[in-house]
């Protein structure tokens, strides 16, 4: 009898961990190497959210609260969710987790059966698929081509569903691309959705405030109030908060959806940290301006990378709409050879060779459902940008 659950055998490490592991490793053996693969805001949590942490250890706020997360917190979230997405929702139609991402997780456990088929616009973020298979569900990928600026077809999603299907996952702004969908192709994706009633939709708008030169972010239920009834509406503070250590996500949607992602996380985490979710109250109440300022720096660090990236022998790097991410292509470089000797066969090889041969770890577009690309997550000082940009197009102008 095998010891490891059958299940394991159905998912894969995540890839983006992988490399920043590396990254570390190279690091800490003395090597000069720039980690552009983690997906994490590089500034610190913001004063008045620290300080609220640490009062709530002060004050005793240190014991088990409700399972989905504290009125207060569910309170602050229903009025976010008034205020920025004018959306409607009850306490009980709001869940508290340990990040977004175990919300999308108990969701996902909560709803699928062996056979159920989730749609998964591509490129992905990489716990989507990994999630929907370990739960026994068949991932379905629907791509956004580069030519599309990374997003689907409405006419590619009709014809990827399927009686089967109970999931359609939107992410926008997107994590690898950035692409961001605006209100009118939300709208054409609406029009779809109506034609199949037993199609949900979770959508993923962990990026909403990072959206640049004038985007406006919408949401799905909002764009087409008829798909309310079945949309989980996720989200976090993880990243507009620069927050990812505390472990706050959350979701809005129907009341018996949100009671059983709440039974799922009963049984395995309980309630997310009690002092995270004191923090969390005072991100969503406090002051809101440092993210119009942190907004500004990424998008100088977004030009500069896209700028500095289209300069590359053999890289075609789109302008994205949000996120921090650029996820260009390396088509030009296959078939290559570069300095070191290193064969480029594919976004693997190509990421492999620049990390060893110039110290730069990026994240190969495969692990995300399209090759050849890379994904380079320029949440990190301009400085350091900078530099491994001037690394990229000298790794790329020495391949013969
Ligand atoms: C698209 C997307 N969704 C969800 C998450 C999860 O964020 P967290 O669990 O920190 O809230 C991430 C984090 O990288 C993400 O990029």
């Amino acid at each position: 009898m095998a010891f490891l659950a059958d299940s394991l055998a159905r998912i894969k490490p995540s890839a983006t961990i992988a490399v920043t592991n590396k990254a570390r490793e190279l690091k800490a053996a003395g090597r000069d190497v720039i980690g552009l693969g983690a997906g994490e805001p590089d500034f610190d949590t913001p004063e008045n959210i620290k300080e609220a942490g640490i009062r709530a250890i002060r004050e005793g706020k240190t014991k088990y609260t409700a399972v989905d997360g504290i009125p207060e917190l569910k309170a602050a979230i229903a009025a976010k969710f008034k205020r920025e997405n004018n959306l409607t929702y009850a306490p009980n139609q709001i869940t508290v987790g340990t990040g977004g991402k175990q919300v999308l997780y108990n969701a996902l456990m909560a709803t699928l059966n062996p056979g159920d088929e989730v749609i998964i616009p591509a490129p992905y973020w990489v716990s989507y698929p990994e999630i929907v298979a370990l739960a026994g569900a068949t991932p379905v990928e629907v791509v956004g081509p580069q030519e599309s600026g990374y997003k689907i077809a409405p006419s590619a999603l009709e014809a990827a569903i399927t009686p089967k299907t109970k999931w359609l996952i939107l992410n926008s702004p997107s994590n690898p691309t950035g692409a961001g969908y605006t209100r009118a192709e939300l709208r054409a994706i609406a029009d779809v959705l109506l034609r199949h009633p037993h199609v949900w939709i979770m959508t993923d708008d962990m990026y909403e405030h990072l959206v640049f030169d004038g985007f406006e972010f919408s949401t799905i239920a909002e764009v087409e109030p008829r798909l309310y009834d079945r949309t989980l509406t996720v989200n976090g503070v993880s990243k507009a908060y620069a927050m990812t250590g505390w472990r706050i996500g959350y979701a809005g949607g129907p009341a018996h959806l949100i009671k059983a992602i709440g039974t799922i996380q009963s049984q395995s985490t309980s309630n997310p940290s009690s002092i995270s979710q004191w923090a969390a109250v005072e991100a969503l109440n406090g002051p809101q301006d440092f993210i119009a300022t942190n907004r500004e720096v990424f998008r100088k660090r977004r030009d500069l990378v896209v700028s500095m990236l289209n300069q590359a022998k053999g890289i075609v790097c789109p302008n994205p709409e949000g996120a921090f991410y650029v996820f260009p292509s390396c088509a030009g470089t296959i078939g290559l050879t570069s300095a070191g000797g290193a064969s480029i066969t594919d976004d693997e090889s190509f990421v492999t060779a620049l990390l060893e041969e110039e110290g730069v770890a990026v994240v190969q577009g495969s692990a995300f459902g399209l090759a050849p690309h890379f994904r380079i997550s320029y949440a990190t000082s301009t400085e350091a940008l900078e530099e491994a940009c001037t690394r990229i197009q000298r790794f790329c102008g020495n391949l013969r």
